[in-house]
């Protein structure tokens, strides 16, 4: 139906390669071969000190509320401008989820709001990445030390994005990522767990596997595997992988392309943002982001509707995105807000994303910007 999708997965000429060769390998469970090459990779691309992957992003962070021992009655701050799965990782822990506003710059949780939301009960923050530009991570890294609260990255949208030279998902104690289809770099569906703080490796591995230590089994370093702690089913099958380690290999070739559709879509409606028809993302200097997402803010959702019927008549998919989490039934038995929504309303009103994936060439980009100017000399706001 849309020319112009909002999303394809990248695909970058080896993964039904690296799938035969997994099916050769009569292993296509978890941690295979190409499981652990992947992991390798990352680890070094990154620079970190243990990857594990995992069935999805939202399996990520649900480890890491497993790691973090949340228990009822325990408190976790994060942004309501966020994926449910941020959220709901730490709820079914028991935890309540301690919502922050967010910046109207990046859309990040505020870090000069976080403060006022610590007490007793606090445990963890949940900075969320957002669009792949970084939470201001020197603050919540400052709050953290002295609250003695542990930093668990949301980085779904961050890979291979960096905060002052070092990548996103490596600053706090615990990183997730995600490899949905709709990420920089996919497999369908999966994600990774990224533990910086060597207290949580050990036990990582067990609730990854079912609660069981058949990770050091594999590993000769006991002869059976038991039963020794809560877990899931948090393996990536080794058929998946096959398909990632052909979009990580290829990450810097993705990257690039990504940021030059960004960098087009930026300077091709600069003109709009000046003129104050909509305003543009915002990358703070401290920060390399990775082109995961365009998005515009149109001053309001009446606007913002009738740009996205105009667009789908050009056959040009824009979604907008996140609803806020504590206007929700389970955000509001959950979750509490502290302090005001300000901004938080005002980007699910207003934000509205573009199409940008691999495959799309500058050309593309073109016919969608061109469109977007089309319809403010239509509506006369563009004289
Ligand atoms: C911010 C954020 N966190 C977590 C997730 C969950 O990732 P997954 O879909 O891989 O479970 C998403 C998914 O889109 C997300 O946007």
């Amino acid at each position: 139906m849309y020319t112009v999708p909002f999303n394809q997965f990248a695909l970058t000429g080896n993964e039904i390669n690296y799938i035969q060769q997994a099916i050769g390998s009569e292993k296509i469970s978890g941690d295979g071969l190409f499981s652990l090459r992947c992991q390798l990779l990352l680890e070094q691309q990154l620079q970190a000190n243990k990857i594990l992957l995992t069935s999805s992003g939202t399996a990520a962070l649900e480890m890491a509320a497993i790691l973090a021992d949340i228990k009822p009655g325990d408190e976790v701050i994060m942004p309501s401008y966020t994926f449910v799965s941020t959220a709901n990782a730490f709820v079914m822990r028991g935890a309540t989820c301690v919502f922050v506003d967010i910046r109207p710059d990046t859309q990040n949780i505020n870090e000069q709001l976080i403060e006022q939301a610590i007490n007793a009960k606090t445990v963890a923050i949940v900075p969320v990445h957002y669009a792949g530009v970084s939470c201001a991570m020197d603050v919540i890294l400052a709050l953290a030390k002295k609250y003695k609260l542990l930093v668990i990255e949301d980085a779904a949208h961050g890979l291979y994005a960096s905060y002052k030279g070092q990548a996103l998902g490596t600053l706090g104690d615990i990183g997730c990522f995600s490899f949905h289809e709709t990420k920089n770099y996919s497999c369908g569906e999966g994600g990774a767990i990224v533990i910086n703080n060597p207290k949580f490796s050990e036990r990582a591995e067990i609730i990854r596997e079912k609660g069981t230590d058949r990770s050091k089994f594999f590993r000769g370093e006991v002869d059976k595997y038991t039963w020794q702690d809560i877990g899931s089913s948090y393996l990536m099958s080794d058929l998946q992988a096959a398909f990632l380690l052909a979009n990580l290999e290829q990450a810097e070739t993705i990257n690039t392309q990504r940021r030059a559709i960004w960098s087009y879509y930026y300077q091709q409606l600069e003109d709009l943002s000046h003129k104050g028809l909509l305003e543009l993302p915002f990358v703070p200097a401290d920060c390399q982001h990775n082109g995961h997402l365009f998005y515009l803010k149109i001053p309001s959702i009446h606007l913002r509707e009738q740009l996205i019927a105009f667009l789908k008549d050009k056959k040009i998919q824009t979604v907008f995105h996140y609803l806020p989490l504590h206007d929700t039934p389970m955000g509001r038995r959950h979750g509490k807000f502290i302090g005001s929504d300000v901004y938080t309303l005002q980007a699910s009103e207003q934000l509205l994303r573009l199409p940008l994936y691999y495959a799309l060439s500058i050309d593309v980009a073109r016919y969608v910007t061109d469109a977007i100017h089309t319809f403010f000399q239509q509506t006369g706001l563009d004289e």
